[in-house]
């Protein structure tokens, strides 16, 4: 597969001379594809029913005929002003109570019929009139599924919506009412129609009613979809595909991705720093204009594993956004740099959001490729580094790493449903995990609970993995020599309840968990030798052999048969014992990086990405400040 490059565009913004002068200058920076479209609906349908596509068949024409490939937008996150007096209840409503109001984007709810409808004809529409034009290369549905905390919403349509999921889900109000054990509070119900959205109680709602929620709002996101997909694919053999986000769990991004040919997703690595992610402030420093040096990696092999292999970065930092709470420029090298350690975790396109500043509204604080008067920002000159590099660089060869997450989304709602502990959380767990491996060297690989394929990884980590049954225990068994699971595994049942066969209920490991203990951050439980435990500690009984205990001398680690059972959510000393452990238990080799220096193996390159603002050595290879540097194999891989 050969990387290309791209460009995210808006001709609706611009005077239509400039097009055409647009498309030439993308062109002789190397980007080969540009999406279009994605917002612009008041301009395709002013009103209702007044459809005006002559501009943008116009804009297909000029942008395809200058050698470009076009990703269509369904416009379908910006719905025009009038789409409200159609459909006055389509607002999202958020958990107090109050409408998401027009005026910015994404103000629908999911489970408005009339909207979905509304969205599935446009699609409908679009793919009639460029289904089959040959500049039409690809098709993005929506923008962005649960931006700006969208996924969740509280409407009447939500309710009603939620009332027959849950009917369908149990059968019976006897069927929930037991499940949820609503005989707690005397929360038992008649009817389904009784059954509320789980906002505004008095207190905590039950659990399991909100997991409920969760699901079913996921599944909504997974429908909205599907309108979608149903519209366009009898009318394009072009693939469909979805732009996701950095660090958003709300709904399923493997149900969604099933329905779609590439996944997709938007890499801001300076906006996550400082508005997403934890960490002490002397990394935040240290990283300040270049972004986490395991963020943009962990999407890149999550959203591969979402895209069965197939996937993009549709919207890449090209300078300073406008969104986080402080917004400095990248050093330079760093655009340059996130492009290509995209393509080394296997990127078919990396496209720069976007082509040229906005003057006007939101955004026009958020730098593009161009400066709003058209002078290029420096953004510009590293794509066209960039696509001088890849031009050397021929071919790259995805290669399966030995080691895998095991990644679950309902693990995340189940967590945030009832955390227990302050200050912990799903993704800050995995992410741990993830940035263990990299420090170790590894490359990575992602799987669904569903997609565990057989004999094919030597270690899969499944941290905070919350329901497990026996079908996931037998895969995981299948899946690889060992499977490192805890804490707080296998501890809730997909309705919320303790399993009645204990924590975590494994049939080939004998270890129990008897008790929950959260701890505060400043407090950890240290193991004996090298490590601690933090937030969270399982205290584990059985006769599984301890592999490591606390200073206390209750198990850290036990483990038999393939399985290793981890007690408490490891600090970083203690991950990298743990898989320094794990490797020389199933024969795989490290190799230990330097703070900020990444790797990445490919079929026949080594990545060499280096992170920091400073050059740094690498066993003989020096790798300049914010740069990257390419070994090519002397035997590549074979496969
Ligand atoms: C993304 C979004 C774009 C733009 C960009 C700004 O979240 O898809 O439309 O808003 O952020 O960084």
């Amino acid at each position: 597969m050969k990387p290309e490059l791209g460009v995210c565009y808006y001709p609706e913004h611009w005077p239509e001379e400039m097009w055409a002068d647009d498309a030439r200058q993308m062109i002789e920076t190397g980007l080969s594809w540009v999406r279009i479209g994605e917002f612009a609906w008041s301009r395709l349908e002013p009103t209702a029913g007044d459809l005006q596509f002559d501009w943008l068949d116009r804009a297909v024409e000029t942008l395809g005929s200058a050698g470009l490939k076009i990703v269509m937008g369904t416009p379908t996150a910006t719905p025009p002003r009038w789409m409200q007096e159609k459909h006055p209840n389509m607002l999202a409503i958020d958990a107090q109570g109050q409408p998401r109001k027009f005026g910015s984007r994404r103000h629908y709810c999911f489970s408005h019929k009339g909207y979905v409808a509304e969205c599935a004809r446009i699609a409908q529409i679009m793919g009639e009139r460029y289904g089959a034009n040959p500049h039409v290369a690809a098709w993005q549905i929506d923008n962005e599924y649960g931006c700006h905390d969208t996924t969740l919403s509280y409407s009447d349509p939500a309710l009603r919506a939620f009332q027959s999921w849950l009917e369908d889900q149990y059968g019976t109000i006897d069927a929930l009412n037991s499940a949820w054990g609503n005989v707690f509070w005397s929360m038992e119900y008649d009817g389904f129609d009784q059954i509320d959205l789980p906002n505004q109680t008095v207190t905590e709602p039950n659990p399991a009613h909100v997991l409920a929620f969760r699901r079913f709002s996921s599944d909504q996101v997974v429908e909205f979809n599907k309108a979608q997909v149903d519209a366009l694919r009898p009318l394009t053999k072009a693939p469909l595909l979805h732009n996701y986000m950095g660090r958003t769990l709300e709904f399923d991004h493997f149900k969604v991705g099933a329905d779609l040919d590439i996944a997709t997703w938007d890499s801001y690595p300076i906006g996550f720093l400082s508005d997403r992610l934890e960490a002490d402030e002397a990394h935040k420093t240290a990283f300040l204009q270049q972004g986490d040096p395991d963020m943009q990696a962990f999407h890149h092999d999550l959203y591969r594993a979402v895209g069965r292999e197939r996937w993009w970065v549709m919207e890449q930092q090209p300078g300073p956004v406008n969104w986080a709470p402080y917004n400095p420029a990248p050093l330079p090298g760093m655009v340059r740099l996130w492009s290509l350690e995209a393509v080394a975790h296997g990127a078919e396109v990396v496209s720069y959001f976007r082509w040229r500043q906005a003057p006007f509204a939101q955004e026009q604080m958020h730098a593009g490729l161009l400066t709003s008067n058209n002078k290029p920002a420096p953004g510009l000159s590293e794509a066209r580094q960039t696509w001088g590099v890849l031009s050397q660089l021929g071919d790259v060869q995805h290669s399966k790493a030995d080691v895998a997450i095991l990644f679950d989304y309902a693990s995340d709602w189940t967590w945030a449903t009832q955390p227990q502990g302050a200050g912990f959380d799903y993704f800050r767990l995995v992410f741990s995990a993830y940035r263990a491996l990299r420090r170790a060297g590894l490359s990575v690989d992602f799987l669904s609970a569903d997609n565990v394929p057989e004999n094919t990884y030597k270690v899969i980590l499944a941290p905070g993995l919350a329901s497990v049954d026996n079908d996931l225990e037998m895969r995981l068994s299948k899946g690889c020599a060992l499977a490192v699971l805890g804490p707080r595994t296998g501890a809730i049942t997909p309705d919320f309840q303790i399993p009645s066969t204990g924590r975590p209920g494994l049939s080939g490991l004998a270890c129990e968990v008897d008790l929950v203990e959260t701890l505060p951050p400043s407090v950890t439980r240290k193991v004996e030798g090298v490590g601690a435990a933090q937030h969270w500690v399982d205290r584990l009984s059985g006769s599984a052999p301890d592999l490591l205990t606390f200073e206390d001398g209750t198990s850290a680690l036990k483990g038999e048969n393939g399985f290793w059972y981890l007690a408490g959510f490891p600090d970083e000393a203690l991950w990298d014992r743990v898989i320094k452990m794990a490797s020389q238990q199933v024969g795989l080799a490290l190799h230990p990086m330097p703070g900020g220096l990444r790797r990445r193996d490919t079929k026949g390159h080594t990545f060499l990405i280096n992170y920091n603002a400073v050059p740094v050595e690498w066993n003989g290879t020096k790798i300049n400040a914010c740069d990257v540097a390419i070994l090519a194999k002397h035997t590549p891989e074979e496969g």
